[in-house]
């Protein structure tokens, strides 16, 4: 097999060959077609991501044909086309993941390769309509953005929403099941074409985010959101705040550019706002997403594939911020 691997914070990533290992118990080979990438592989190359584990193959996300099953598998997914639920050990509690909980691509050997094993658990059979490129956009963003939305934002068919960040991979999907809900969409990006082609897809405004006045001018034009989703943190935490609906809700995923330097208590306790944090999905909520995806026809963004040889080069465009989109990798 062929892989891209991580030895060294900061070093780019090196196409390997090696043998291919013997599959785990309860475990299956996948003959990779393709995979996407996220924030979190670009934060592992940069040490910026806890408990990371050198040498690493990066990548969540994936798609491919089940080629070989580990001892204790039904026999049934031989040859089967599949996507990849990104995470393992969710647990019990529909609440929170469990202590042991943890993504594809570090620890373990993840997407950015030939090959991969993963637990059955991990198997999602492809739609059959659905290319192996947007069968692999879609699973960890996909299921953030859902459980952002419904599970901790509790949105609701009339609401108002606001989306940070558009271009995003979480932000873009998160975009398209809202509008599938019947909510009605604000957005901001660092780029004006980005607005545009998030208006074009349904998203009734927007704003470039990290201006003064950012938020008043979208409230001017939205009015008070009932939920925003918000992957970027820092200094324009408070201005969300300011802007929310009283009663309404902060769903933080993320936190591209930082923790806020302060937190307005008194605009939290008055308007009692819920702040809520919000991570990944578990597989019920990932198979809840697919079915409505499936629903509603709604195929993810590509915003642009590379080659298992350019993993490096894809990583610096998502790190760049020039995607509107997923950025994906074909694997075969
Ligand atoms: N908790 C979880 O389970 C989970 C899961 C997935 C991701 N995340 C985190 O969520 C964040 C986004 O992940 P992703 O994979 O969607 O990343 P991504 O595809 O790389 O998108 C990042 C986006 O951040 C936006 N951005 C940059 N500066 C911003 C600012 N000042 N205000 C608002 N938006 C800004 C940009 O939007 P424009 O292009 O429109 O300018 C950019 O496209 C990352 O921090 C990631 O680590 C967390």
């Amino acid at each position: 097999m062929k892989a891209a691997v991580l030895h060294q914070i900061g070093q780019p990533l090196v196409l390997e060959t090696s043998h291919e290992s013997e599959i785990p118990h309860g475990e299956v080979q996948i003959r990779l077609k393709a995979a996407a990438l996220n924030r979190r592989d670009f934060w592992i190359t940069q040490g910026l991501y806890p408990k990371i584990k050198l040498p690493a193959i990066l990548g969540s996300d994936g798609a491919g044909v089940v080629t070989a099953l580990g001892a204790g598998v039904d026999p049934s997914w031989l040859n089967q086309e599949v996507m990849l639920y990104p995470g393992l050990h969710w647990g019990d509690d529909p609440r929170v993941q469990s202590p042991n909980f943890q993504v594809l691509g570090m620890p373990r050997p993840g997407t950015l390769a030939t090959h991969t094993c993963v637990p059955v658990s991990c198997l999602y059979p492809k739609p059959k309509a659905w290319t192996f490129q947007e069968a692999a956009a879609l699973p960890l963003a996909g299921v953030t953005a859902w459980r952002g939305l419904f599970t901790q934002g509790h949105l609701i068919p009339g609401q108002t929403l606001w989306i940070t960040g558009i271009g995003g991979g979480v932000a873009l999907l998160a975009m398209q099941w809202a509008l599938a809900a019947g909510a009605r969409v604000w957005v901001t990006s660092g780029s004006h074409s980005k607005l545009q082609q998030a208006i074009s897809m349904g998203a009734q405004g927007g704003v470039i985010y990290g201006q003064e006045a950012w938020a008043c001018d979208l409230s001017d034009q939205s009015g008070p959101p009932d939920l925003i989703l918000d992957g970027s943190g820092g200094k324009d935490h408070d201005p969300m705040l300011e802007a929310l609906k009283p009663g309404g809700r902060l769903v933080q995923y993320g936190a591209t550019t930082g923790s806020p330097r302060s937190l307005n208590l008194f605009k939290l306790f008055w308007k009692q706002i819920t702040l809520q944090g919000s991570t990944m999905g578990s597989r019920e909520e990932f198979e809840s997403m697919m079915q409505f995806a499936c629903l509603h026809q709604i195929r993810p963004v590509i915003d642009s594939t590379w080659s298992l040889e350019d993993c490096q080069a894809a990583i610096n465009h998502l790190a760049n911020g020039h995607q509107f989109g997923k950025v994906m990798v074909q694997c075969a």
